[in-house]
């Protein structure tokens, strides 16, 4: 690998893991966690990743709350929301290592990224650097801000897995410094980058990606949607100038609550993306205390979350889910003979990528809409979502506390038959 300008480290993002069954105390985890969910008999749940879902403990939480406001509307919202809006913030700020003061609770990453984006002063010959792996509203909020801006343009960086932790810094590293070599005037201002994109799902080696892009003068947003709950997070240590998280995915909060990180540095220009009667204040915190007339129970249920997660061990929480999806997507190869996209294990948080081994990757029945979200659910009862990534067909399953190994291989089986069905056809 060709030098780089900086020298980053690419330190890996979890603590060391064991092996399945023993993750370290307290759970129990597996079946014994179902009865702490929603999902009915008979159900059970692979796509974690794409809306999370919340436990019993948390809908009561999130109703307290909702009651609160019911009960008396005019104390809820004259003196109890912002107090009980920022023990919640408090409470964030500790679990993720940062000033409570750096907090704004918001509906979700998308709002989060449009907050951030659509305050930034844009200007022409400013460049913004993504990732052909980012999600799809983030990128859609990127290309708003091209069309609304003269000379505003994005560079994308091509991400094809497998690649290894420093190849993906490489590469990004390299389309940087092709653009400083263009001499052209423009200036890549932002770059977006993923903790952990969502299909293909990699988990990036996030400290290295902020120090490299930081050490060219390049403001770093981290779409954090998928990092809260799934990896331990320390804002101060990682540093970056913006972060979003949903909290309603992987922390187990109610969905519509998020939050996102504005060091003080940034605070006098970003601004909520529905202006209210605190703009101006002088105050971010005020201006992100109230977003108009809403329920805001959902976002105050991350208290509920949080307490969950330590009655049930935050450690011990990552470290089953990764495990289980790391050993999990090994079986599932295993039963498919294929392979798991990122063979690095710290590339794997608690979603991984299994190749389905279809022959014909242009089969018109992936290709036809709904067919096989339609399949899954109506036959099989369950879902995992699938893609075309680098020239194969995937598909990403999410581990959870409350799914064990023998969920992983049940899913093997039914993707082989559901592959083989397909492949018979095209024969
Ligand atoms: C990487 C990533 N960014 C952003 C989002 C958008 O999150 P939300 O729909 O909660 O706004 C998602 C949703 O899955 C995601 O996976």
């Amino acid at each position: 690998m060709a030098s780089t300008h900086s020298q980053v480290s690419l330190q890996t993002h979890r603590t060391p893991t064991s092996s399945l069954p023993s993750p370290a105390q307290p759970g129990p985890f597996g079946h014994k966690q179902r009865k702490n969910f929603f999902m009915p008999e008979g159900k059970t749940e692979f796509n974690h990743g794409s809306y999370g879902t919340f436990t019993r403990s948390v809908q009561e939480n999130m109703m307290k709350w909702h009651n609160l406001a019911e009960e008396n509307p005019d104390r809820w919202v004259r003196l109890d929301l912002k107090p009980a809006l920022t023990k919640v913030r408090t409470q964030l700020a500790e679990f993720m290592n940062c000033d409570r003061d750096e907090l704004a609770l918001v509906q979700n990453t998308t709002v989060g990224v449009n907050t951030v984006l659509r305050s930034l002063d844009f200007a022409p010959g400013d460049r913004i650097l993504q990732l052909s792996t980012g999600y799809i509203s983030v990128d859609k909020t990127v290309h708003y801000i091209c069309d609304t801006h003269r000379d505003v343009q994005i560079i994308e960086v091509p991400i094809v897995m497998p690649l290894t932790d420093h190849e993906i810094v490489f590469h990004i590293e390299k389309v940087i410094q092709e653009h400083l070599a263009k001499k052209d005037g423009s200036r890549i201002r932002l770059a977006m980058i993923d903790w952990i994109s969502s299909v293909p799902a990699v988990l990036h080696p996030i400290k290295a990606l902020v120090d490299m892009l930081r050490s060219y003068g390049i403001l770093v947003f981290v779409d954090a949607a998928h990092a809260i709950g799934q990896v331990p997070i320390d804002l101060t240590y990682l540093n970056p100038d913006f972060l979003i998280t949903n909290c309603h995915k992987w922390l187990y909060s109610v969905r519509g609550s998020a939050v996102l990180f504005v060091p003080k540095r940034f605070q006098n220009s970003i601004h909520p993306t529905a202006i209210q009667g605190d703009y101006k204040s002088g105050s971010f915190e005020l201006e992100f205390s109230w977003n108009g007339t809403m329920d805001y129970s959902t976002i105050l249920s991350i208290e509920g979350a949080l307490d969950f997660r330590k009655q049930y061990g935050e450690d011990a929480i990552i470290h089953y889910c990764h495990r289980l999806a790391v050993e999990g997507g090994e079986k599932m190869a295993e039963i498919l003979g294929t392979n798991v996209l990122t063979p690095h294990e710290q590339q794997v948080g608690n979603m991984v990528n299994i190749r389905l081994p279809i022959k014909n990757i242009n089969h018109p029945k992936i290709e036809t809409p709904d067919y096989l979200i339609r399949l899954l659910l109506d036959k099989y009862n369950l879902f995992a979502p699938s893609y075309k990534h680098g020239g194969y067909f995937w598909t990403r399953v999410s581990s959870q506390i409350y799914l064990e190994l023998g969920d992983f291989v049940h899913l093997g089986h039914v993707w082989k038959e559901v592959i083989d069905e397909l492949n018979a056809e095209d024969s």
